[in-house]
Parts: C-alpha cells; structure tokens; sequence
C-alpha cells in the first residue's frame, strides 16, 4: 500500500555532531518525495517512553535496546524510520542492527570531532561538562566508539546539511525517490 521499501536510517556520532539536523532534513525531503516516515530522536524518546533513563552505560544499553525494537516495529509496519541517537557503544548498534533484515538496516556515521562539537555546543552541555557539572558526558568522561563499517560517514565540517542528505539520499536511498 505505501509503495516503499521499509528501512531504519541509524544516525550515530557526537552530541552536536548534526544528526538530528540531517535525520530532519532527510525526513523533509523524503516526505517530500511522498514517502512514509517516522523520526525517532534522543531527545524526545527521552521524555516520554525512555525518561526513566539516564546516562549510565547501563541506562545508555537500555535506552538503544528500546529504541531499537520501536524502530523494529515501526519498520514492520511498512515505515522509512529515522533514528537519531549518540548511540556510542558499538554492541548496542550491532544489537540493533541484527533485529533487522540485511537490507532494512543502514548505519549513518556522523563524523564530526569532538573540538567541532564542542565549538558548536548548541545546547552548552560541553561546557557543563567541562566544569565537572555534567557527569558521563560523551566525549568528555564518557567513551564514544567509533562505528567500524557503517554504510555511510558523513563529514558535516567541510560540507552543508544539504550535501549530506542528498549523499545519504544518492548512496543509501536511489531506488527509494526514484532515482
Ligand atoms: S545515548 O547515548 O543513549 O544514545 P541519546 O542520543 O539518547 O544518548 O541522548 C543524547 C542527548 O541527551 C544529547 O544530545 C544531549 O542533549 C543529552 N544529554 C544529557 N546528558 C548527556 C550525557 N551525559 N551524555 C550525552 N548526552 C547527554
């Protein structure tokens, strides 16, 4: 009925290294293209069904766990699911990885270096945790591992919100908008 292939688009990388600005702006243009989907993020499944969480690495584990089985369902129900999350332990990607079928799962490094992020902090939360007032932070006291075969890395230093999604869009979604 919905004309579509059903995926997971996994954004993982530093807090402020845009994810959630690329996984918005991919989710524009691929409703734009009449598509079906659904964005899940850190910071609004952190309000609601995940607000018991919160920055342990156990909390952390359970956090991508639950996501990664509405992100599961979501896709079973014939969704473009977008998910938007630090997600910083390698396990736990591959974790979520494995809930899907080889092709319904692709993985989006955000690679952007901590300095960048840190110059950003949209949110302060690196100066917070500079000063010793925020604890587990990733990328301060708190270890981020790198993703070792994502399907696509993207560089938001040296190029525009809008070159990376039509990068994602060219690499990981042709057939998807018709191309
Ligand atoms: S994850 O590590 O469990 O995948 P998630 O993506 O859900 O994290 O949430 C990250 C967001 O929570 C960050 O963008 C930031 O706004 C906020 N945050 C609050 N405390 C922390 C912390 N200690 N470490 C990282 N992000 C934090």
């Amino acid at each position: 009925m919905k004309q579509q292939q059903p995926r997971c688009i996994w954004f993982t990388g530093l807090s402020g290294s845009g994810k959630s600005t690329l996984a918005n702006m991919l989710e524009k243009r691929l409703c734009e293209r009449g598509l079906h989907t659904y964005l899940l993020d850190g910071d609004n499944l952190r309000h609601g069904l995940n607000r018991d969480l919160g920055f342990t690495e156990a909390d952390r584990v359970e956090n991508i766990r639950r996501v990664a089985e509405v992100a599961k369902l979501m896709v079973d129900a014939g969704l473009i699911v977008l998910a938007s999350f630090i997600s910083p332990f390698q396990a736990e990607r591959q974790m979520a990885r494995r809930l899907f079928d080889v092709t319904e799962f692709v993985e989006v490094f955000v690679d952007t270096p901590l300095s960048e992020c840190e110059r950003r902090d949209v949110k302060g939360l690196y100066a917070k945790a500079r000063r010793g007032e925020l604890k587990n932070f990733t990328g301060i006291d708190s270890v981020y591992e790198r993703p070792e075969h994502p399907e696509l890395v993207v560089d938001t230093c040296d190029h525009s919100v809008e070159y990376c999604v039509e990068q994602i869009i060219n690499t990981l979604l042709p057939a998807d908008v018709g191309q």
